[in-house]
Formats: C-alpha cells, sequence, structure tokens
C-alpha cells in the first residue's frame, strides 16, 4: 500500500512580519520545511509531496534536491483547496496519505507512524491534542461531551459556538486518510464558511456521514505539534528544542553550566568529562574529545577540539581542528583550515587560517597567521603576521621547527624561516632566512649627538 506524504507550505504566515515565507525560517539553523522532511524522511518509502505558494520560488530552491515533488497552489484558499491542488498526484487509491504542516516542525516520526496505523488504510486518523488553552485551533467535536465520545467533526475556532470553543482537544493539523475517500471528499468541499476558505478539516463530517470510522490519535507531547506563526512562537519552540538537545547532551555525562543557555544548530559529538560554560552556540558537525573544555560565548562551527583541550571565553572557531592539550583564546579566531597540534597555545586576538601549527607551537598575542606552516616550539610574537595575499595570489610561509619570531614582524609570502632562527622585532622578511641564526630586517637604531629640536618662534604680542 502506498503512502504519500502532503506537506502543507503555501500559506503566507502573516504573523511573522517577515520577507520570508515562514517555512524557510530557521530552527536550530534549519528551515521548519527541513524538518518536517527529515522527520517524514525517516518513515522509509514513501512519496513527499510540497505544496508551495507564497514565496514558491524560494521554497522550492531551499528544497531542491531533496526528493520532494512540489505542487503549487496559487491563490490559497485554504486547507481543503490546498489538497485540491495534489489530487492528481495521487496515484494509488487503495493507499493512505499523511498530510502534514510545514510550519509545524518537531513532529516526531513514530508520531506519523502511529497516525499511518490508525489509518489502516480504511479510516481517517486525525493527531489531535488537549490544550489548556485552544484558541485558534479547529475543535474536535464528538458524540457525548467526553473524550471518548465518537468524533464527529471539526469547527474551526472562528466558526465555533462558545460552547464548542470551550473544547480543548484540538485538531493539530495533520492526519492520514485513505487516498482515494480523500481526494472525492476534498473535491467535494465547499467555502461556506466564516473565512470563505476551503476547510479541509470539514472531510470529517463527510467521513461521518458515509460510514467511514474517524478516529483521534494523541500526541506524545505539545511540543511536538506547536507550529509557528509568529517570531515568538518560533523562539519558543527552538528554546524548547535546545532545551532537550541540552538535556540529552547531559545525561550523556556532558557538564553544561546551563542547559538553558546552549545552543546546538547542528551534531555535537562529546567524550567524557566535558565541560561547556554558558552562552556557546555550536554548528554543523562539531566533535569535543575528552575533557574538552569550552569556556563561555564561544561560537564553533565544524571543528575537532582534541581531548584536554581547553577553548577560553569569546572564541570563534570555524572549519578548524584543535589538538590535544591546545590551550586557545579568549578572543581568538580559528578559520577554515587552521590545524592545531597538540599543546598548541593560540592566545587574545589571534587569527589563523588555512595554517598548521606543529606540537608546542605558541602564537599568544595579537597575531595572524595565514597559509603557514609552523614548526614545533615556534614562538611567534605578538603583532607579527604573515603577509600572504599579493591582491592575486595567495602564499604559503614556512616556518621551521623551534623559530623565534620576534614582535610585530612582518613575513611576506612566499618565505621561509630555518630551523631554529630567530627574527628580530619589527622585522619586515621578504627573502628565506637561514637556520638557527639571528635575521634583523629594520632600519639600524642610530643617536644623532649634535641633533636639536626645532623650536616654535614666540609669538608676536
Ligand atoms: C488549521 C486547521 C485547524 C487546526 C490548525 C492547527 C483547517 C481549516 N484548520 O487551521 O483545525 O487546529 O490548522 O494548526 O485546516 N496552507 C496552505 N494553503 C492554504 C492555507 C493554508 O498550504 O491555502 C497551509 C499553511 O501554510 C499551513 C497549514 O496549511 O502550513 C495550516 O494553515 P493555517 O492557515 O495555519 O490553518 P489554521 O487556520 O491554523
Ligand atoms: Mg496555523
Amino acid at each position: 500500500m502506498a503512502l504519500d506524504i502532503v506537506i502543507m507550505a503555501a500559506g503566507k504566515g502573516t504573523r511573522m512580519k517577515s520577507r520570508l515565507p515562514k517555512v524557510l525560517h530557521k530552527l536550530a539553523g534549519r528551515p521548519l520545511l527541513h524538518h518536517v522532511l527529515d522527520s517524514a524522511a525517516a518513515l522509509g518509502e514513501a512519496r513527499t509531496i510540497v505544496i508551495t505558494g507564497h514565496g514558491a520560488d524560494e521554497v522550492e530552491q531551499s528544497i531542491a534536491g531533496r526528493g520532494a515533488i512540489c505542487v503549487r497552489q496559487m491563490p490559497q484558499l485554504g486547507t481543503g483547496h490546498a489538497v485540491q491542488q495534489v489530487v492528481p498526484q495521487l496515484h494509488d487509491e487503495d493507499g493512505i496519505t499523511l498530510i502534514l504542516n510545514g510550519d509545524v516542525p518537531l513532529i516526531e516520526a513514530a508520531t506519523m507512524r502511529a497516525l499511518v496505523e490508525a489509518c489502516a488504510g480504511n479510516r481517517l486518523a486525525l493527531l489531535t491534542i488537549v490544550l489548556d488553552d485552544a484558541t485558534g485551533y479547529g475543535r474536535i467535536l464528538r458524540s457525548g461531551d467526553a473524550q471518548g465520545g465518537r468524533v464527529l467533526g471539526i469547527v474551526e475556532h472562528k466558526d465555533a459556538t462558545p460552547r464548542q470553543r470551550e473544547i480543548r482537544e484540538v485538531y493539530t493539523g495533520m492526519m492520514a486518510a485513505p487516498t482515494g475517500l480523500l481526494k472525492r471528499w476534498v473535491m467535494a468541499l465547499d467555502n461556506q464558511n466564516a473565512q470563505g476558505e476551503y476547510y479541509l478539516t470539514d472531510i470529517v463530517e463527510m467521513a461521518v456521514t458515509q460510514d467511514v470510522t474517524v478516529v483521534a490519535t494523541h500526541a506524545h507531547n505539545e511540543t511536538e505539534v506547536l507550529g509557528v506563526n509568529s517570531p515568538l512562537q518560533l523562539a519558543d519552540l527552538e528554546r524548547r528544542l535546545q532545551r532537550r538537545r541540552a538535556e540529552a547532551l547531559m545525561e550523556a555525562g556532558v557538564r553544561l553550566a546551563d542547559p538553558g543557555r546552549f545552543d546546538l544548530r547542528g551534531t555535537l559529538q562529546a567524550g567524557q568529562d566535558v565541560e561547556i560554560d554558558v552562552g556557546c552556540v555550536f554548528e554543523g558537525q562539531v566533535t569535543l574529545g575528552d575533557e574538552a573544555r569550552i569556556g563561555a560565548h564561544c561560537v564553533i562551527r565544524d571543528a575537532v577540539i582534541e581531548a584536554g583541550a581547553v577553548i577560553h571565553p569569546f572564541t570563534h572557531i570555524d572549519g578548524a581542528r584543535v589538538g590535544p592539550g591546545a590551550l586557545v583564546g579568549p578572543y581568538a579566531r580559528l578559520r577554515p583550515g587552521a590545524e592545531l597540534g597538540p599543546e598548541v597555545h593560540i592566545g587574545n586576538f589571534v587569527e589563523v587560517k588555512n595554517s598548521t601549527l606543529a606540537k608546542g607551537a605558541k602564537a599568544n598575542h595579537l597575531a595572524y597567521l595565514g597559509d603557514a606552516t609552523v614548526g614545533e616550539r615556534v614562538n611567534y610574537g605578538a603583532g607579527s603576521i604573515t603577509a600572504n595575499y599579493d591582491g592575486a595570489n595567495k602564499h604559503r610561509t614556512v616556518i621551521g621547527n623551534d623559530v623565534h619570531v620576534g614582535s610585530n614582524c612582518l613575513l611576506v609570502a612566499p618565505v621561509t624561516i630555518g630551523d631554529g632562527g630567530t627574527l628580530g622585532g619589527g622585522s619586515t622578511i621578504s627573502r628565506d632566512t637561514p637556520a638557527g641564526q639571528l635575521t634583523v630586517a629594520r632600519a639600524r637604531q642610530v643617536s644623532l649627538a649634535g641633533w636639536k629640536r626645532p623650536v616654535k618662534a614666540p609669538k608676536k604680542a
């Protein structure tokens, strides 16, 4: 029996007050719609159809290559009208169609599966939840007041009587229906209601009239059915998701100083006895080795921090590897291709890009290393930089083992500094230097004994 998954994503999202289509707003660094597609993919073999409309070009571009079929709904005349647009795409009359919302990002695969099972190919299965405040939602009407009664229909908030508005069981916007029946039901919808829209929810009454059983499956938790309609709701969902991620990490032994001040926008793999202080943001794929310590307010993306390394506060790391026992920061910046060996020290206001630093090398203050290969135990002085870019091409700087680079040196690449050499402070080095020697490349200091400082002519009265 074929499963078709329809994701509704054509709505405007007026309350976001944004130029960006609502389903492209980001939760944990990924567009809302991508979260839904990921969960849908967990159901295995299924065709996925996304209904686009508002901002269709942008939405379709964002999910290109993800294997979903996009169907446009222009104009957007309601959720029932949206499903009417995909009717020609629903090929298997005997199959099941699962309807999801592009703006309800945290729906769990297990819940979707339960919905599909409840449908079983011959029943209409609705995902419902009981809320303390049901304002705005479609209410589940049942025979008798109790929740045990048979489902008779859904009434939208705007169409509900004051009595119906007291019902707290609501439709979450997700359902699974027998495909053949769904097709016929949606084509029979009208728009005689408070909003003049074609309500998908009106098919419930049709099912009841035709003696098709309607079942309500309860969501596991509130978070997985929460929709995003406003910046506030988006932020609320973000905190809920981050809290879950923080708790999962803490259960695995990671010590977060405060699970409420932690953000993971990708994946984080952490060893034993890892400590993370407040306000850190992790993006992409980050690995933290055993006993790694991350100070407050660091932003770390696509990086490997090896065992025992310490990242001091306010450090920015992107596309880099930090070796075991290395010390980085505070206020350091590691850019793509920075590879720090064991026990390397990178201090405040030091920027490293596309450079390898071998074991024990140090750049402790105010420095730049770009396109450089730095040997073991090198000491790279304050204010020194590699001039790696000639305006058109990047060139490499090679610094041998045990080199001492004085303060404020300018290494004009391509250039090689021989092992054990010392560069005098303030040198501009544009030619290779020999091993083991002191190289100074700056104007000699002179003192002029007879020199007189100019004096101002006295002002005339
Ligand atoms: C809908 C349900 C309501 C339920 C609520 C849960 C209907 C009539 N009502 O109401 O019972 O409690 O969701 O959140 O279905 N969309 C389109 N095309 C349209 C209109 C909407 O693709 O023409 C999409 C939206 O982008 C959104 C989803 O459908 O993803 C729901 O639309 P929305 O306008 O938010 O419906 P609600 O009024 O919230
Ligand atoms: Mg809504």
